[in-house]
């Protein structure tokens, strides 16, 4: 079971986790944060859910995590100077953090993957959704879900990348969730301080941990399938693909080195 008092000691933050919401099943951490009818404004707010009936992973797959082994949270930003500019920056961030995080506190090398996988040794270790409610054009509500794979061993399933978790890669010692969780969020509200104050340094840190810059890819949406070379991450985040004698922009896609 996860100790909150444990995880609170360790809590850095001014703002992020300082208003934490535990339950031991729910439909899906994103969904009670997305939803305005819980009332849940205050910036920063984290759920974390030790198992999830119902959890999201991006184009609408469904993302299983073992109960009370794994974290599976999400955290409420309604602060628009986070996202007014760049939104897509949020998105590093995050990642970035759950992979220094990781790496701070384990000593094992992580790489971030496009748009936001976080991966140890190729493998998955961690999946980011982020899902937003905008007022006309403007974006009033972010909501950034994490989960990431602890102390489950076993996983079961078919998967674009296969799973791992920091159990698996640490020679089954089982991994203090409470630390972790606390370390991550800590790094989190620096790094969204940064996003503010150095956006360009985000974006530079997150494009030096991703593994396939200047390699061949293949990107899958939906039915289409592209290749070409992975030139770059633009300003605004989207992969900059250089095929026969153009570079295009792409907005989503699951990507795989050729
Ligand atoms: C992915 O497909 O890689 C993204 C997975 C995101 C899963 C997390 S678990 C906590 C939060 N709540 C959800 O329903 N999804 C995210």
């Amino acid at each position: 079971m996860f100790n909150i008092e444990r995880f609170d000691i360790k809590l850095d933050t001014d703002f992020i986790g300082r208003n934490f919401i535990y339950s031991e099943e729910l439909e899906s951490s994103n969904s009670v944060l997305m939803d305005k009818k819980n009332n849940y404004n205050v910036n920063g707010t984290v759920v974390l859910a030790e198992k999830q009936s119902k959890g999201k992973g991006r184009k609408d797959r469904i993302w299983y995590s073992a109960k009370a082994q794994n974290l599976t949270f999400s955290i409420l930003l309604t602060d628009k100077k986070y996202f007014k500019k760049n939104f897509s920056l949020i998105n590093f961030a995050i990642s970035l953090s759950v992979a220094t995080a990781i790496e701070n506190l384990h000593q094992i090398r992580t790489e971030v993957k496009w748009p936001n996988d976080v991966l140890v040794g190729g493998k998955k270790i961690a999946g980011i959704l982020l899902e937003s409610i905008s007022q006309g054009s403007k974006i009033e509500r972010v909501v950034i879900g994490v989960g990431l794979n602890v102390n489950q061993v076993m996983f079961q399933g078919s998967f674009a990348v296969e799973p791992t978790s920091l159990k698996l890669e640490l020679n089954d010692e089982t991994i203090d969730r409470e630390g972790l969780l606390a370390e991550l969020l800590n790094t989190f509200e620096g790094n969204l301080d940064k996003l503010i104050k150095k956006p360009d340094n985000i974006l530079k840190e997150w494009k030096s941990r991703c593994r396939m810059i200047g390699e061949r890819i293949s990107i899958v949406e939906g039915d289409s399938e592209r290749y070409g070379i992975f030139e770059d991450i633009d300003d605004e985040g989207f992969l900059l693909l250089k095929t026969k004698g153009k570079t295009e922009k792409i907005h989503f896609g699951d990507v795989s080195s050729r």
